[in-house]
């Protein structure tokens, strides 16, 4: 358990993304390393939820890992996915916990930024009515913008997830410093909208220190950087690693 109380004694959580877990599996077509035994060790080691990334390419989590992770039902399953009628289906099929909704390109190495939630405002809202209804908690992954945020507010979401990836693999100090700013007025502009906030993308052990200055952050979902420390210290070091910065 994180001791760190950030507001009102609530500690700030971590959700571990393991995508890359699969990636290591798709990558040999083996069956190992399994995602349910990564997720097993996660939840020994402290993390509250899990994120998987069921792309619409198929890269590395599968439509198998996402039932039988929700099936195992080893920690509350946050399925991060494009509005897209295929994954909608199998998210209301499988009805995670939680939903986040992201912008999805085929030649990207990995999400590369906030949704639009301007431009696709009608799409989006129908899509989380139908999955909120359906149980799952919806939150959209956003750029720390108040338009964006606004926007967000008005879908009906309670969460929203900022993305601290720009930040994150900033190398100029002074840009650095900048994004942070903005992640930072982005928090309190979804707080005051009254948005669960969540953060996540290229955080590491290194980063996390200033993503911590970001205030009223509930969740932060992390994978890249606790699955490549994993390959060298094991996946529950690298997530006890993990929490207990988060709450140094
Ligand atoms: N949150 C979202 C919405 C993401 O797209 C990702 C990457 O899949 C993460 C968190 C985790 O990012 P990283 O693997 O860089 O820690």
């Amino acid at each position: 358990m994180i001791k760190k109380d950030r507001e009102m004694g609530r500690p700030l959580k971590l959700g571990v993304n393991i995508d890359h877990v699969a990636t290591l599996r798709q990558a040999r077509g083996t069956v190992y390393p399994d995602p349910l035994e990564a997720a097993q060790i996660c939840a020994k080691a402290g993390a509250v939820s899990l994120t998987i990334h069921l792309r619409e390419d198929r890269r590395h989590i599968q439509d198998a890992d996402v039932y039988a992770l929700k099936k195992a039902a080893i920690l509350p399953l946050n399925l991060e996915m494009a509005n897209a009628p295929e994954i909608v289906g199998i998210a209301l099929d499988v009805k995670p916990e939680e939903v986040c909704l992201v912008p999805e390109k085929r030649q990207e190495l990995t999400t590369e930024g906030g949704l639009n939630v301007i431009a696709q405002f009608d799409a989006l809202k129908e899509t989380i009515e139908r999955l909120q209804v359906n149980g799952s908690e919806v939150s959209l992954f956003v750029e720390p913008d108040e338009k964006i945020l606004k926007a967000s507010a008005n879908t009906g979401v309670r969460v929203v997830e900022l993305h601290t990836g720009s930040f994150c693999d900033a190398t100029d100090p002074a840009h650095a410093k900048a994004l942070l700013n903005k992640l930072i007025h982005g928090a309190e502009c979804a707080h005051a909208l009254g948005l669960q906030v969540n953060a996540g993308h290229g955080i590491n052990l290194d980063n996390l220190p200033d993503v911590l200055t970001v205030p009223h952050l509930d969740t932060l979902n992390i994978g890249h950087s606790i699955v490549a420390r994993a390959v060298f210290v094991g996946l529950e070091t690298a997530v006890c690693e993990m929490i207990e910065a988060m709450s140094s």
